[in-house]
């Protein structure tokens, strides 16, 4: 076990905070559409492990502009249904889904992974990319996870890691919803999958993807920051400073390895 780490914000304030960094213009600068290190390359990836195909029902969780749920539908022919705490992601998802013509198979909903809206055992397949380690509670996810798919049905995390102990500085609300401030040890997202239920865990690394994602950003953030002092867009959490100096503390963790990036997959019995 690892220790707990906390914020003094408020659980409903994390969430909220984060669903407002993903719905910002600063956001869509930094990342483009797709808010995960490697992109649809590995979504495809996670898509692979989890044998989804024409029939699967996928569940997509913090779905951000539904990226990937499109992809899924249009590459692999599955039904997709995204569920995201931000409202006005929801809706340009939904948007997305229509313009790729997939609107029939994919759609999108409102809603918390702690308490995800849906019925024991509906899909057949969950995806949940850089997102987990944002959740204040991940215990309740884990065990919402397990609930809504079945049983012989498949989960695919892919989140952040740590190894070792991350420095303090990333512990703040705008470390959190950049997914580093709550990264954990492979082996407890590991653990908290298996208390919740499940089994079969395998682990693949792509610590790569996190490093080139994380100096793309450090590049991105210049640009940002002259626009950023033109009035031009606003920094949702934090400022400028605070974002470059958290985005260089963060690539000197990946350099050393106590940063890194895995998928990790799961079975319900
Ligand atoms: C780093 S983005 C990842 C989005 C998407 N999975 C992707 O890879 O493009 C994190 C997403 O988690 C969503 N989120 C945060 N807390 C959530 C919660 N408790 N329930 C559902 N979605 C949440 C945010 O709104 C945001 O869209």
């Amino acid at each position: 076990m690892t220790e707990n780490r906390s914020l003094s914000e408020p659980a409903e304030g994390v969430k909220s905070c984060c669903a407002g960094v993903y719905e910002s213009d600063w956001a869509r600068l930094l990342l483009g559409d797709s808010f995960h290190p490697g992109g649809l390359a590995l979504t495809e990836r996670l898509g692979e492990l989890l044998s989804i195909g024409p029939h699967t029902r996928v569940l997509d969780v913090a779905a951000g502009k539904g990226t990937s749920g499109v992809f899924l539908a249009r590459r692999l022919g599955c039904r997709v249904v995204g569920v995201d705490y931000g409202a006005v992601n929801v809706a340009e998802a939904a948007r997305a889904a229509a313009e790729a013509g997939v609107s029939d198979r994919v759609s999108f909903v409102q809603g918390d992974a702690e308490c995800l809206p849906f019925a024991d055992g509906e899909f057949d397949a969950i995806v949940c990319e850089c997102a987990y380690c944002t959740f204040p509670n991940k215990t309740a996810t884990s065990r919402e996870f397990h609930r809504v798919v079945r049983p012989g049905g498949r989960l695919g995390l892919a989140d952040l890691t740590r190894s070792g102990t991350l420095t303090e500085e990333l512990n703040t609300l705008l470390g959190w919803v950049a997914c580093l401030g709550d990264a954990q040890p492979v082996d407890e997202y590991a653990r908290q999958l298996e208390v919740a239920g499940f089994t079969q865990l395998a682990v693949e690394s792509h610590d790569e993807a996190l490093s080139r994602m994380v100096h793309d950003v450090r590049a991105k953030l210049l640009a940002v920051e002259l626009m950023t002092k033109l009035g031009k867009i606003m920094l949702p959490v934090g400022n400028i400073d605070q974002a470059k100096e958290m985005a260089r503390t963060a690539a000197s963790c990946v350099q050393d390895g106590r940063l890194g990036y895995s998928l990790l997959t799961a079975l319900r019995p």
